[in-house]
Protein backbone atom coordinates (compact mmCIF):
# COMPACT_ATOMS: atom_id res chain seq x y z
CA UNK A 1 0.00 0.00 0.00
CA UNK A 2 1.50 3.31 -0.65
CA UNK A 3 1.19 5.75 2.25
CA UNK A 4 0.95 9.67 1.09
CA UNK A 5 2.31 11.82 3.68
CA UNK A 6 1.60 15.25 3.43
CA UNK A 7 2.47 17.35 6.57
CA UNK A 8 -0.43 17.60 8.32
CA UNK A 9 -1.41 20.47 10.11
CA UNK A 10 -4.12 19.51 13.07
CA UNK A 11 -7.43 20.77 12.06
CA UNK A 12 -9.45 22.01 14.93
CA UNK A 13 -12.34 20.03 15.78
CA UNK A 14 -14.63 21.68 18.58
CA UNK A 15 -13.41 24.49 19.90
CA UNK A 16 -10.38 25.58 17.79
CA UNK A 17 -9.90 28.00 14.65
CA UNK A 18 -11.05 26.26 12.08
CA UNK A 19 -14.66 26.39 13.24
CA UNK A 20 -14.33 29.75 14.11
CA UNK A 21 -13.50 30.74 10.47
CA UNK A 22 -15.94 28.03 8.86
CA UNK A 23 -18.58 30.48 10.34
CA UNK A 24 -16.87 33.71 8.48
CA UNK A 25 -16.16 31.85 5.48
CA UNK A 26 -19.54 29.96 5.20
CA UNK A 27 -22.01 32.75 6.06
CA UNK A 28 -22.95 31.33 8.72
CA UNK A 29 -24.07 32.92 12.04
CA UNK A 30 -22.81 32.35 15.29
CA UNK A 31 -25.70 31.82 17.12
CA UNK A 32 -25.64 33.32 20.67
CA UNK A 33 -27.32 30.05 22.33
CA UNK A 34 -28.26 30.18 25.51
CA UNK A 35 -29.53 26.54 27.69
CA UNK A 36 -32.50 26.33 25.38
CA UNK A 37 -35.97 25.69 27.97
CA UNK A 38 -37.13 22.43 27.68
CA UNK A 39 -39.87 22.28 24.28
CA UNK A 40 -43.09 20.95 25.38
CA UNK A 41 -42.96 17.63 24.66
CA UNK A 42 -45.52 16.03 22.18
CA UNK A 43 -45.74 11.56 22.41
CA UNK A 44 -45.88 11.63 19.02
CA UNK A 45 -42.41 13.27 18.20
CA UNK A 46 -40.53 12.14 21.94
CA UNK A 47 -41.07 11.42 25.42
CA UNK A 48 -44.15 11.88 27.27
CA UNK A 49 -44.26 14.84 29.36
CA UNK A 50 -42.80 13.47 33.10
CA UNK A 51 -40.44 10.98 31.42
CA UNK A 52 -36.88 11.03 31.64
CA UNK A 53 -35.45 9.16 28.82
CA UNK A 54 -32.02 8.38 29.07
CA UNK A 55 -31.69 5.04 26.98
CA UNK A 56 -31.22 6.37 23.51
CA UNK A 57 -27.68 8.61 24.06
CA UNK A 58 -30.03 11.88 21.99
CA UNK A 59 -28.86 15.07 23.24
CA UNK A 60 -32.00 16.76 24.06
CA UNK A 61 -30.51 20.63 23.96
CA UNK A 62 -30.48 20.07 20.53
CA UNK A 63 -31.96 20.95 17.59
CA UNK A 64 -30.03 24.68 17.79
CA UNK A 65 -32.16 27.59 17.57
CA UNK A 66 -30.14 27.88 14.38
CA UNK A 67 -30.58 24.26 13.32
CA UNK A 68 -34.41 24.72 13.91
CA UNK A 69 -34.59 28.08 11.80
CA UNK A 70 -33.39 26.60 8.71
CA UNK A 71 -35.31 23.23 9.47
CA UNK A 72 -38.38 25.38 8.66
CA UNK A 73 -36.72 26.90 6.05
CA UNK A 74 -35.70 23.79 3.79
CA UNK A 75 -39.33 22.47 4.72
CA UNK A 76 -41.05 24.99 2.89
CA UNK A 77 -38.65 23.16 -0.13
CA UNK A 78 -39.67 19.65 0.87
CA UNK A 79 -41.81 19.01 -2.24
CA UNK A 80 -37.83 19.04 -3.93
CA UNK A 81 -35.31 16.06 -3.12
CA UNK A 82 -31.73 17.50 -1.17
CA UNK A 83 -29.92 19.82 -3.40
CA UNK A 84 -26.86 22.14 -3.06
CA UNK A 85 -27.11 21.82 0.36
CA UNK A 86 -25.46 18.64 0.22
CA UNK A 87 -22.64 19.36 -1.77
CA UNK A 88 -21.98 22.69 0.88
CA UNK A 89 -22.32 20.42 3.95
CA UNK A 90 -19.44 17.61 2.46
CA UNK A 91 -17.51 20.73 1.64
CA UNK A 92 -17.73 21.57 5.03
CA UNK A 93 -16.93 18.80 6.54
CA UNK A 94 -14.27 17.96 4.21
CA UNK A 95 -12.67 21.62 4.84
CA UNK A 96 -12.42 21.25 8.28
CA UNK A 97 -10.13 18.09 8.16
CA UNK A 98 -8.13 19.11 4.92
CA UNK A 99 -9.56 16.21 2.87
CA UNK A 100 -11.21 16.55 -0.13
CA UNK A 101 -15.46 15.90 -0.39
CA UNK A 102 -15.24 13.10 -2.31
CA UNK A 103 -13.88 11.46 0.78
CA UNK A 104 -17.09 12.19 2.08
CA UNK A 105 -20.36 9.69 2.33
CA UNK A 106 -23.79 10.83 3.89
CA UNK A 107 -26.11 8.10 4.93
CA UNK A 108 -29.56 8.81 7.20
CA UNK A 109 -27.19 8.85 10.32
CA UNK A 110 -23.89 7.14 10.48
CA UNK A 111 -25.90 3.54 11.11
CA UNK A 112 -26.51 3.83 7.18
CA UNK A 113 -23.17 3.79 6.21
CA UNK A 114 -21.18 1.44 8.85
CA UNK A 115 -24.19 -0.89 7.67
CA UNK A 116 -22.66 -0.93 4.21
CA UNK A 117 -18.92 -1.02 5.48
CA UNK A 118 -19.97 -4.59 7.30
CA UNK A 119 -22.27 -5.61 4.16
CA UNK A 120 -19.03 -5.17 2.13
CA UNK A 121 -16.83 -6.78 4.70
CA UNK A 122 -19.40 -9.53 5.21
CA UNK A 123 -19.64 -10.50 1.16
CA UNK A 124 -15.68 -10.92 1.61
CA UNK A 125 -15.22 -12.90 4.90
CA UNK A 126 -15.44 -11.86 8.72
CA UNK A 127 -16.16 -8.36 10.81
CA UNK A 128 -13.93 -8.80 13.94
CA UNK A 129 -14.97 -6.60 16.83
CA UNK A 130 -14.18 -6.30 21.03
CA UNK A 131 -16.39 -8.38 22.85
CA UNK A 132 -18.35 -5.12 23.62
CA UNK A 133 -19.18 -2.35 21.45
CA UNK A 134 -21.92 -0.49 19.67
CA UNK A 135 -22.23 -3.89 17.17
CA UNK A 136 -26.00 -2.88 15.94
CA UNK A 137 -24.62 -2.36 12.51
CA UNK A 138 -21.97 -5.18 12.82
CA UNK A 139 -24.33 -7.27 13.05
CA UNK A 140 -26.97 -6.06 10.47
CA UNK A 141 -23.94 -6.06 7.92
CA UNK A 142 -22.96 -9.52 7.73
CA UNK A 143 -27.10 -11.35 7.69
CA UNK A 144 -26.52 -12.03 4.53
CA UNK A 145 -22.69 -12.75 4.41
CA UNK A 146 -19.86 -13.34 6.56
CA UNK A 147 -20.07 -13.21 10.33
CA UNK A 148 -18.84 -10.73 13.46
CA UNK A 149 -16.32 -12.51 15.64
CA UNK A 150 -16.19 -11.20 19.38
CA UNK A 151 -12.94 -10.62 20.88
CA UNK A 152 -12.97 -12.98 24.06
CA UNK A 153 -14.64 -11.11 27.11
CA UNK A 154 -11.93 -8.38 29.10
CA UNK A 155 -12.66 -8.07 32.91
CA UNK A 156 -11.83 -4.48 33.00
CA UNK A 157 -14.20 -3.65 30.29
CA UNK A 158 -11.46 -2.04 27.81
CA UNK A 159 -10.29 -3.14 24.22
CA UNK A 160 -7.14 -5.04 24.49
CA UNK A 161 -5.70 -3.60 20.91
CA UNK A 162 -2.58 -6.49 21.12
CA UNK A 163 -5.25 -9.21 21.29
CA UNK A 164 -7.39 -7.27 18.81
CA UNK A 165 -4.29 -7.49 16.37
CA UNK A 166 -3.37 -10.57 17.14
CA UNK A 167 -6.97 -12.04 16.55
CA UNK A 168 -6.91 -10.73 12.67
CA UNK A 169 -7.12 -13.79 10.98
CA UNK A 170 -7.10 -14.42 6.96
CA UNK A 171 -11.09 -14.73 7.14
CA UNK A 172 -11.31 -11.55 8.98
CA UNK A 173 -12.09 -8.62 6.35
CA UNK A 174 -12.94 -5.64 8.58
CA UNK A 175 -11.71 -4.21 12.25
CA UNK A 176 -14.27 -2.50 14.20
CA UNK A 177 -13.91 -0.30 17.06
CA UNK A 178 -15.40 2.16 18.77
CA UNK A 179 -14.14 5.15 20.50
CA UNK A 180 -15.21 6.45 22.70
CA UNK A 181 -16.75 2.88 23.07
CA UNK A 182 -20.54 2.35 23.56
CA UNK A 183 -21.84 0.98 26.04
CA UNK A 184 -18.66 1.33 28.60
CA UNK A 185 -18.31 5.07 27.70
CA UNK A 186 -14.40 5.01 28.24
CA UNK A 187 -12.12 5.83 25.27
CA UNK A 188 -8.89 4.50 23.67
CA UNK A 189 -5.55 6.17 24.26
CA UNK A 190 -4.95 8.27 20.41
CA UNK A 191 -1.67 7.09 20.04
CA UNK A 192 -2.24 3.43 21.02
CA UNK A 193 -5.12 3.12 18.58
CA UNK A 194 -3.17 5.64 15.91
CA UNK A 195 -0.23 3.55 16.53
CA UNK A 196 -2.95 -0.09 16.13
CA UNK A 197 -4.84 1.38 13.05
CA UNK A 198 -1.41 1.48 11.11
CA UNK A 199 -0.59 -1.58 12.27
CA UNK A 200 -3.80 -3.49 11.28
CA UNK A 201 -5.20 -1.40 8.19
CA UNK A 202 -1.40 -2.75 6.61
CA UNK A 203 -3.60 -6.17 6.59
CA UNK A 204 -7.39 -5.06 6.70
CA UNK A 205 -9.62 -2.23 6.85
CA UNK A 206 -10.10 -0.62 9.75
CA UNK A 207 -13.46 1.08 10.58
CA UNK A 208 -12.98 3.59 14.10
CA UNK A 209 -16.84 4.47 14.94
CA UNK A 210 -16.05 8.21 16.32
CA UNK A 211 -20.21 8.61 17.35
CA UNK A 212 -19.26 10.83 20.82
CA UNK A 213 -15.52 12.22 19.71
CA UNK A 214 -16.65 15.48 20.35
CA UNK A 215 -17.75 14.52 23.58
CA UNK A 216 -13.99 13.85 24.73
CA UNK A 217 -11.82 16.17 26.26
CA UNK A 218 -9.78 16.38 23.70
CA UNK A 219 -11.79 15.37 20.39
CA UNK A 220 -8.66 16.14 18.10
CA UNK A 221 -6.28 13.53 19.69
CA UNK A 222 -8.65 10.37 20.44
CA UNK A 223 -9.35 11.20 16.39
CA UNK A 224 -8.07 8.86 13.92
CA UNK A 225 -9.13 10.98 11.07
CA UNK A 226 -5.01 12.11 10.21
CA UNK A 227 -4.41 8.70 8.95
CA UNK A 228 -7.71 8.89 6.66
CA UNK A 229 -5.87 11.37 5.41
CA UNK A 230 -2.13 10.02 5.59
CA UNK A 231 -3.72 7.40 3.27
CA UNK A 232 -4.27 4.52 5.62
CA UNK A 233 -6.71 1.92 5.15
CA UNK A 234 -9.28 3.50 7.67
CA UNK A 235 -12.43 4.74 7.72
CA UNK A 236 -13.99 6.96 10.35
CA UNK A 237 -17.58 7.47 10.74
CA UNK A 238 -19.34 10.19 12.25
CA UNK A 239 -22.84 11.37 13.13
CA UNK A 240 -24.75 14.62 13.94
CA UNK A 241 -27.18 12.53 16.06
CA UNK A 242 -25.09 13.18 19.25
CA UNK A 243 -23.76 16.43 19.90
CA UNK A 244 -25.42 18.33 17.54
CA UNK A 245 -28.72 17.01 19.05
CA UNK A 246 -30.12 16.01 15.66
CA UNK A 247 -30.24 12.15 16.32
CA UNK A 248 -34.16 12.42 14.58
CA UNK A 249 -32.92 14.06 11.78
CA UNK A 250 -31.21 11.43 10.87
CA UNK A 251 -27.56 12.65 9.32
CA UNK A 252 -24.10 10.61 9.61
CA UNK A 253 -21.00 10.15 7.42
CA UNK A 254 -17.81 8.42 6.92
CA UNK A 255 -14.01 9.88 5.64
CA UNK A 256 -12.22 7.51 3.54
CA UNK A 257 -10.26 7.35 1.18
CA UNK A 258 -11.87 7.70 -2.27
CA UNK A 259 -11.98 4.14 -3.17
CA UNK A 260 -13.55 3.19 0.08
CA UNK A 261 -16.13 5.99 -0.56
CA UNK A 262 -17.03 3.95 -3.66
CA UNK A 263 -17.57 0.81 -2.28
CA UNK A 264 -19.96 2.62 0.48
CA UNK A 265 -21.77 4.53 -2.58
CA UNK A 266 -22.49 1.14 -4.06
CA UNK A 267 -24.59 0.44 -1.06
CA UNK A 268 -26.50 2.79 -0.44
CA UNK A 269 -28.61 5.59 -1.80
CA UNK A 270 -25.89 8.24 -0.91
CA UNK A 271 -26.52 11.34 -0.68
CA UNK A 272 -30.20 11.23 -1.59
CA UNK A 273 -30.61 9.32 2.03
CA UNK A 274 -30.88 12.68 3.26
CA UNK A 275 -33.38 14.96 3.52
CA UNK A 276 -33.70 18.77 3.24
CA UNK A 277 -34.56 19.53 6.78
CA UNK A 278 -32.09 17.36 8.30
CA UNK A 279 -29.00 18.73 5.30
CA UNK A 280 -30.22 22.11 6.62
CA UNK A 281 -29.97 21.30 10.41
CA UNK A 282 -26.92 20.23 10.11
CA UNK A 283 -25.19 22.78 7.77
CA UNK A 284 -26.81 25.27 10.96
CA UNK A 285 -24.85 23.78 12.97
CA UNK A 286 -21.80 22.77 12.08
CA UNK A 287 -20.17 25.14 13.68
CA UNK A 288 -22.63 26.54 15.75
CA UNK A 289 -20.05 26.85 18.80
CA UNK A 290 -22.31 28.39 21.30
CA UNK A 291 -24.62 25.61 21.32
CA UNK A 292 -22.13 22.86 20.98
CA UNK A 293 -20.15 24.65 23.94
CA UNK A 294 -23.58 24.60 26.06
CA UNK A 295 -24.56 21.36 25.18
CA UNK A 296 -21.03 19.53 26.27
CA UNK A 297 -21.43 21.47 29.46
CA UNK A 298 -24.37 20.65 30.12
CA UNK A 299 -23.53 16.68 29.50
CA UNK A 300 -20.34 17.32 31.54
CA UNK A 301 -22.40 18.83 34.59
CA UNK A 302 -24.91 15.68 34.07
CA UNK A 303 -21.75 13.41 34.30
CA UNK A 304 -20.61 15.17 37.52
CA UNK A 305 -23.92 14.52 38.97
CA UNK A 306 -24.61 10.88 38.11
CA UNK A 307 -20.68 9.88 39.47
CA UNK A 308 -22.04 11.75 42.90
CA UNK A 309 -25.37 10.05 42.75
CA UNK A 310 -24.25 6.36 42.32
CA UNK A 311 -21.33 6.98 44.42
CA UNK A 312 -23.97 8.80 47.30
CA UNK A 313 -25.70 4.64 47.63
CA UNK A 314 -22.13 2.98 46.92
CA UNK A 315 -22.18 2.09 43.51
CA UNK A 316 -19.36 3.11 40.86
CA UNK A 317 -19.55 3.76 37.17
CA UNK A 318 -16.64 3.82 34.73
CA UNK A 319 -14.90 7.40 33.22
CA UNK A 320 -16.99 8.46 30.89
CA UNK A 321 -16.28 10.63 27.45
CA UNK A 322 -19.40 10.31 25.85
CA UNK A 323 -23.34 11.49 27.17
CA UNK A 324 -23.51 7.99 28.98
CA UNK A 325 -22.21 6.08 31.86
CA UNK A 326 -21.79 2.52 32.23
CA UNK A 327 -23.21 1.82 36.31
CA UNK A 328 -21.38 -1.35 37.63
CA UNK A 329 -24.90 -2.55 40.23
CA UNK A 330 -22.70 -5.57 41.73
CA UNK A 331 -24.29 -7.79 42.45
CA UNK A 332 -27.42 -6.22 40.82
CA UNK A 333 -29.36 -7.67 37.84
CA UNK A 334 -29.20 -4.80 35.47
CA UNK A 335 -32.21 -6.04 33.82
CA UNK A 336 -34.59 -5.40 36.89
CA UNK A 337 -33.09 -2.74 37.57
CA UNK A 338 -34.57 -0.63 34.07
CA UNK A 339 -37.68 -2.54 35.17
CA UNK A 340 -37.69 -0.48 38.48
CA UNK A 341 -36.17 2.81 37.02
CA UNK A 342 -39.22 2.33 34.16
CA UNK A 343 -42.35 2.22 36.49
CA UNK A 344 -40.70 5.24 38.36
CA UNK A 345 -40.96 6.89 34.20
CA UNK A 346 -36.78 6.98 34.23
CA UNK A 347 -35.97 5.25 31.12
CA UNK A 348 -32.39 3.56 30.74
CA UNK A 349 -30.79 0.51 29.22
CA UNK A 350 -30.78 -3.12 30.81
CA UNK A 351 -28.15 -6.05 29.96
CA UNK A 352 -25.69 -6.01 27.48
CA UNK A 353 -24.34 -9.16 26.83
CA UNK A 354 -22.89 -11.41 29.63
CA UNK A 355 -22.61 -8.10 31.50
CA UNK A 356 -25.42 -8.64 33.94
CA UNK A 357 -24.95 -6.81 36.20
CA UNK A 358 -23.54 -3.29 34.64
CA UNK A 359 -26.54 -0.51 33.40
CA UNK A 360 -26.07 1.95 31.09
CA UNK A 361 -28.06 5.76 31.33
CA UNK A 362 -27.57 8.67 29.30
CA UNK A 363 -26.92 12.58 29.77
CA UNK A 364 -30.62 13.53 29.23
CA UNK A 365 -31.79 17.05 30.98
CA UNK A 366 -29.95 18.13 34.32
CA UNK A 367 -33.80 17.60 35.56
CA UNK A 368 -34.21 13.92 34.17
CA UNK A 369 -30.59 13.05 35.26
CA UNK A 370 -31.86 13.87 38.89
CA UNK A 371 -34.93 11.80 38.37
CA UNK A 372 -32.05 8.98 37.64
CA UNK A 373 -30.59 10.26 40.79
CA UNK A 374 -33.34 10.47 43.44
CA UNK A 375 -34.95 7.34 41.55
CA UNK A 376 -31.85 5.01 43.21
CA UNK A 377 -32.18 4.83 46.71
CA UNK A 378 -35.65 3.42 46.68
CA UNK A 379 -34.70 0.81 43.46
CA UNK A 380 -31.90 -0.50 45.64
CA UNK A 381 -33.78 -0.65 48.62
CA UNK A 382 -36.44 -2.98 46.71
CA UNK A 383 -34.11 -4.88 44.60
CA UNK A 384 -32.34 -6.06 48.40
CA UNK A 385 -29.08 -3.86 48.28
C1 LIG B 1 -21.29 4.35 18.79
C2 LIG B 1 -22.48 4.65 17.94
N1 LIG B 1 -22.31 4.71 16.62
C3 LIG B 1 -23.32 5.00 15.80
C4 LIG B 1 -24.59 5.20 16.30
C5 LIG B 1 -25.67 5.44 15.31
O1 LIG B 1 -26.20 6.67 15.35
P1 LIG B 1 -26.83 7.37 14.10
O2 LIG B 1 -27.27 6.34 13.11
O3 LIG B 1 -27.99 8.12 14.66
O4 LIG B 1 -25.77 8.25 13.53
C6 LIG B 1 -24.83 5.14 17.67
C7 LIG B 1 -26.17 5.35 18.22
O5 LIG B 1 -26.43 5.34 19.39
C8 LIG B 1 -23.73 4.85 18.51
O6 LIG B 1 -23.87 4.78 19.84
Amino acid sequence: MTIIRPAFSRRMFLGGTAAASGIVTLGLPLAATSAAAAPTPSPDYGPAPGVAKLNANENPYGPSPSAIKEMYEASKLGAYYVGASVPMLKSMIAERYGISPEQVSFSAGSSGVLTYIAMAAGAKGNVLGPDLFWDTTARMGTRHGGELVRLPKNEDLSIDLDAMYDAITDDISLVQITNPNNPQGTVLDGEALRAFCKKASQKVTVLVDEAYNELTDKPEYYSVIDLVKEGYDVIVARTFSKIYGLAGMRVGYAISSPENAAMIASYGLGDYALNQAGVAAAVASYNDLGFLEMSKSKIVEAREMVAAGVKSVGLTALPSSTNFMFVNLGSLNAETFRQKMAQRNVLIRGIYGSYTNWSRVSMGRLEHVQMYIDALPAVLDEMGA
